[in-house]
């Protein structure tokens, strides 16, 4: 499948008045965040953009694999955003927030699975991996690199978009170009957002699209309720004791219990 540069612009132009400084199509590379790292060695400045139409070795979180058979869409965006490394999730909480609320703008209710999996009819529609560089404590430059499923081949707890589309055609999301500035478009306004509002303002909006809320979860044996997110994009859980009146809450890293697709 060709990605069309001239198309993939122009959709950007009909949505928003951002333009990708500096643009990089590939056929295929090994990943795009692997590809923009480069670059960035190269000294590509900050929103330098790298899609690829297929990737050999796509890196997914906590090590894993992402399989990236030609129709997907993998696109890496280079960021500096500065802030001290503590505050590092919110470049993938403000992404995929940013991501979903410019996809349900055109018409696609997508929701999130915390932290980083954008959801549609509850599967798996797409992943974000941010990848960071730190000096003297902040992150001065980030990779946020998104894959999302259109027309390529996913596993069973995936969905993909161009096929949901063509049943019910209820998004002028129609070619892989105009998900890519769609997607574009959400990553740069979600960060934004995140930039001037701050975290305590993102994370309801956040809430708001997360499908684990009121979500019945076992951490360490013990049961508890999703409540929320904290600022530094654990997860909030009530532990229920029996006999205690009063629920105890705990935080949960990321990576350390897995929420399932239900
Ligand atoms: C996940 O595990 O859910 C996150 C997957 C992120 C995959 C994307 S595809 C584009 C970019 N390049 C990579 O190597 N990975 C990310």
């Amino acid at each position: 499948m060709e990605f069309n540069r001239q198309k993939f612009i122009a959709a950007i132009g009909a949505f928003s008045p951002e333009t990708p400084h500096n643009l990089h199509i590939f056929e295929t590379v090994a990943s795009t965040n692997g590809t923009l790292w480069q670059l960035l060695e190269e000294n590509a400045p900050p929103k330098t953009v790298v899609i690829a139409t297929q990737q050999t070795a796509g890196r997914g979180q906590w090590g894993r694999h992402w399989q990236s058979a030609p129709g997907g869409l993998y696109l890496s965006l280079a960021l500096s955003p500065n802030v001290p490394t503590q505050l590092a999730t919110g470049l993938t909480l403000s992404s995929a927030w940013g991501i979903a609320t410019a996809l349900r703008d055109k018409g696609i209710p997508v929701w999130l699975k915390w932290p980083n999996d954008l959801v549609l009819s509850g599967r798996k529609l797409g992943g974000i991996l941010t990848e960071t560089r730190v000096h003297q404590g902040k992150i001065v430059k980030a990779v946020v690199g998104v894959g999302i499923n259109w027309a390529n081949s996913v596993p069973e707890t995936g969905i993909d978009l161009r096929s949901l589309l063509e049943k019910n055609p209820v998004s002028p999301i129609t070619s892989l170009e105009i998900l890519a500035a769609v997607t574009f478009i959400g990553i740069i306004s979600g960060y934004e957002y995140w930039q001037q509002q701050g975290i305590e303002n993102l994370l309801p909006a956040y809430e708001n699209l997360l499908t684990n809320m009121g979500q019945k979860v076992t951490v360490d044996g013990r049961s508890g309720v999703v409540v929320g997110i904290c600022a530094n994009g654990d997860l909030r859980v009530q532990i229920c004791q029996k006999g205690v009146a009063t629920p105890v809450e705990i935080s949960v890293e990321p990576g350390t219990i897995s929420l399932g697709y239900r």
